[in-house]
């Protein structure tokens, strides 16, 4: 049975994949400081699967704790999601983020080289796409960034990069997700922000529950369907799939390569309100406010290389997106702390 380790495995992305690595009975190693996750999320896997991960409490930037952990288990890839996500807050505390970000995913590497294991899943985002000229994006759309968060993920893109030119030996598959939403259909593991949230769905799932008067939209006057900011929405399952697919693919890879992970279909902010309201029969009060700053109109992926080449394709529907969100929240008003 080969061993993945997984960087933020009790994060939100990380823990859907953790399920659905252990339900293809791969031996799972999580490495999280839980700065943003709970480690409830662990027993959470373990309803679901039957099966409990091994668990370490480090920091990536940890040196010595991630070569005893290396030392210990026998890892044959690492799916790398550890990292700060809040695109405001890079903006505060922008050394915070070169310092988790970047300069954790230095020490991971370099441990990782000197233990001989030289495969590595990292997630990226479609932020390293800026402000695109035009939509569908494809791989080949020239990157840049607009906030410290982005140039962190654009730079660890290009640190892989140099390192697999540097030596061959290394596998890396780079997914650039575009929007992830909705929670596992068990109701059991979903999205839990601390504080505000940042993002759209957590918003509106919190406002749903109550714990929010209302949600601000914010602008309707972008040169979109209906005036409002549209995005493609990846169901949260179907994203983690792609990491088992891209796990696979390290096998057999010649090369670094790149992954959009969309479903290459755009939604506004109003059809994401309307259509929650539609599949949950639950009210979200809204007010149209000023545009945020560093927002862009549209965004929405080419995603058929994932396609072609990793065999992978987004399989749920917007419904189901909003339906999976609801459950949990509706399930877990306070998140793990419920
Ligand atoms: P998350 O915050 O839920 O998960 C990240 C996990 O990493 C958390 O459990 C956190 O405790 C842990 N962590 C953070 N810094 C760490 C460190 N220095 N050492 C060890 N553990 C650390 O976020 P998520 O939404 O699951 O995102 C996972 C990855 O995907 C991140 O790299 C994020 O940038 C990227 N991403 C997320 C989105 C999104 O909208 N959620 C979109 C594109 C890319
Ligand atoms: C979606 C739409 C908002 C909140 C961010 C990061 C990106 C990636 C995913 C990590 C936009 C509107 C939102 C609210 C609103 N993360 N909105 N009211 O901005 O597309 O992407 O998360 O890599 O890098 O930038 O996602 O969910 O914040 O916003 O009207 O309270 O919802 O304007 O049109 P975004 P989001």
């Amino acid at each position: 049975m080969e061993t993945i380790l997984v960087t933020g495995g009790t994060g939100y992305i990380g823990s859907h994949t953790v399920v659905q690595l252990l339900e293809s009975n791969y031996n799972v190693v999580i490495v999280d400081n839980l700065s943003n996750s709970s480690k409830a999320v662990l027993q959470r896997v373990e309803q679901i699967t039957g099966k409990m991960p091994t668990f370490y409490q480090a920091d990536i930037r940890d040196e010595q704790a991630l070569t005893d952990i290396f030392n210990k288990h026998k890892v044959s890839a690492v799916i790398h999601f550890a990292g700060l996500k809040a695109v405001g807050e890079s903006s505060q505390i922008p050394l915070e983020y070169y310092e988790q970000n970047i300069y954790g995913t230095l020490v991971l590497c370099q441990v990782m080289a000197k233990s001989g294991c030289k495969r590595i899943v990292f997630s990226s985002s479609a932020t390293v796409y800026g402000d695109p000229a035009s939509v569908p994006i494809t791989e080949q759309f020239p990157t840049s960034a607009t906030n410290p968060y982005g140039r962190t993920k654009l730079f660890i893109e290009h640190m892989l990069s140099d390192l697999h030119q540097s030596d061959p030996e290394w596998h890396i598959v780079l997914l650039r997700y575009f929007n992830p939403i909705g929670a596992h259909p068990s109701g059991l593991i979903g999205e839990d922000p601390k504080g505000i949230p940042n993002n759209l769905l957590p918003f509106v799932t919190q406002v749903a529950v109550g714990k929010r008067t209302h949600l601000s939209i914010f602008g309707n006057d972008y040169s979109t369907k209906d005036g409002t900011g549209v995005r493609d929405y990846i169901h949260v399952v179907d994203l983690a799939n792609a990491h088992l697919k891209a796990t696979e693919k390290l096998e057999r890879l010649t090369g670094l390569r790149k992954y959009n992970l969309g479903t290459g279909q755009g939604y506004s902010v109003l059809e994401i309100v309307m259509t929650f309201e539609r599949v949950t029969d639950e009210k979200v009060p809204y007010e149209v406010t000023e545009r945020r700053p560093g927002d862009i109109a549209e965004c929405w992926a080419d995603a058929s290389l994932a396609k072609a080449e990793l065999n992978w394709s987004a399989q749920l529907q917007l419904d189901d997106m909003l339906v999976d969100a609801w459950r949990w929240q509706s399930g877990n008003p306070d998140g793990y702390a419920s």
